[in-house]
């Protein structure tokens, strides 16, 4: 039985939900550990499109029991909203979905804190979600944060939201000229959504602990990008989470001994949405035509994502970074057509050549990408479910990445859609 990790490779939306997806029938447990409303994962199957925030995306293929782990911050009244969606298509999560009770919650100011902080930082903002995700992870660091476990006492809660909101108002009143917020109102506020979510809180932790003994398959879904990951990605443009395997085991409770796969998703070129730097960013007719193409625009905000060619060298780093031991190739199909394809094999710093990442945003701003011209394919690879049926162009474009980063493609993606997918 396995513990398999999936970790977004680049900046996000690699198709890390049709992923999860396509292998959930074989998972009894398929877990969230980090992030939170911030993701979008979209799911396509049977002619139905779905796009999922917190949910695990493995409601909907088989039976494993869903876990939103204590990694994850929860926007309640996002979630239920979700939960609905979900029922009213016709799925049930019955006795299979579990949120930890060590999560943490956004609550509604933290949504605003986030959307004001970016309003003030101007030219200079991260382009969040404004789904209050870096405030709700400070309230946590700042060890002051409301737990999913502190719903279920309205004392305890109304206590504690009373105590944050101290400073909380003196920020908005003083900082941003706002109105001030009253616990009464976000008590009333949140009120519908615990009720719903109560008989679901519980000790998640102890439930992948006992999974892991009794020998069954776990798949843990990451949200967002390696290269969104708060210490290891361009920062200061990250979200405020760990998407990366590491990430995995502290946001689920999981041990790192415990892991048996590391599977890195990565599409066939980049993308990026909000700001900071991209090396192989296309800002001419070639980056609109991958837009285009590959439908480019945020499943959370809407938001058009800015389009590249494949980035090997940052791939190399995200691949040693988590530990990848397999890794599945995206939107393939989206590279049909170009007479040749681009890809980003060294960096140019000052003048020097090299193979290896920068860290630091003034270096990485500085990046001059160099990049090795690859045969592209004519013929529609898309929905192709043969690896023979693949163009050889297309086949030797695969083999060139595995080569350059010394590990295989186990799954390649043609398609949206949960069955347009080449196993290998
Ligand atoms: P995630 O956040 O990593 O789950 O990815 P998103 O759902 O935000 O973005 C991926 C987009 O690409 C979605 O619209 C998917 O339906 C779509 N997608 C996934 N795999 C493929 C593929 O192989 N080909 C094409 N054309 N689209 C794909
Ligand atoms: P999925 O799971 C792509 C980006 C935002 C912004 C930065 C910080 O669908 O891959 P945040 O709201 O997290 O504080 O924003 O991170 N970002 C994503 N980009 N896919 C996502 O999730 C993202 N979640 C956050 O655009 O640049
Ligand atoms: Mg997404």
């Amino acid at each position: 039985m396995s513990t398999r990790v999936v970790i977004g490779a680049q900046w996000g939306d690699e198709g890390k939900g049709k992923i999860v997806d396509l292998l959930s029938d074989k998972a009894d447990f398929v877990v969230r550990f980090q992030g939170g409303a911030n993701a979008g994962h979209t799911l396509k199957f049977d002619d139905k499109k779905f796009v999922l925030h917190l949910i695990p995306s493995g409601i909907f293929n088989g039976n494993a029991d869903c876990v939103i782990g204590n990694g994850v911050v929860i926007d309640p009244i996002a979630l239920v909203e979700e939960i609905k969606d979900v029922q009213e298509m016709g799925f049930s999560l019955e006795g299979r979905f579990f949120i930890s009770q060590t999560a943490h919650v956004i609550l509604p100011y933290h949504k605003l804190l986030d959307q004001l902080k970016e309003k003030r930082r101007g030219g200079d903002a991260i382009g969040t979600t404004g789904r209050g995700i870096g405030p709700a992870y400070v309230s946590k660091v700042s060890r002051v944060g409301i737990r999913m476990v502190d719903l279920l006492d309205r004392e305890i809660l109304r206590e504690k939201i009373d105590q944050n909101l101290k400073d909380i108002n003196f920020a908005l009143q003083n900082l941003y000229k706002e109105p001030k917020l009253n616990t009464d109102d976000l008590m009333a506020e949140l009120e519908d959504a615990i009720q719903l979510l109560e008989p679901l809180i519980c000790n998640t932790t102890n439930m992948l602990h006992e999974g892991i003994k009794n020998n069954k398959s776990i798949l843990l879904e990451g949200a967002q990008g390696t290269l969104l990951d708060v210490d290891h990605g361009t920062y200061p443009y990250v979200t405020s989470s760990s998407p990366t395997s590491g990430g995995a085991c502290i946001g689920s409770g999981i041990p790192p001994t415990a892991l048996t796969n590391v599977m890195g998703i990565t599409k066939a070129y980049c993308t990026r949405v909000g700001n900071g730097p991209f090396p192989t960013e296309l800002l001419d007719e070639t980056g609109e035509k991958l837009r285009k193409k590959g439908a480019e625009f945020g499943a959370t905000t809407g938001r058009p994502r800015r389009c590249g060619w494949l980035d090997l060298v940052a791939l190399k780093y995200v691949v040693q970074l988590n530990g990848m031991n397999e890794l599945t190739l995206t939107k393939m199909d989206v590279m049909d057509g170009f007479e040749e394809i681009k890809v980003c094999t060294s960096y140019k710093i000052d003048g020097k050549k090299t193979d290896v990442f920068p860290l630091c945003l003034d270096e990485i701003e500085k990046v001059e990408p160099v990049y090795t011209t690859l045969p592209g394919w004519k013929n529609s690879i898309e929905g192709i479910t043969d690896w023979n049926d693949l163009p050889s162009t297309a086949q030797s474009y695969i083999r060139f990445i595995e080569e350059y980063l010394g590990v295989k493609f186990t799954i390649i993606s043609t398609g949206p859609k949960r069955n347009e997918t080449i196993v290998l």
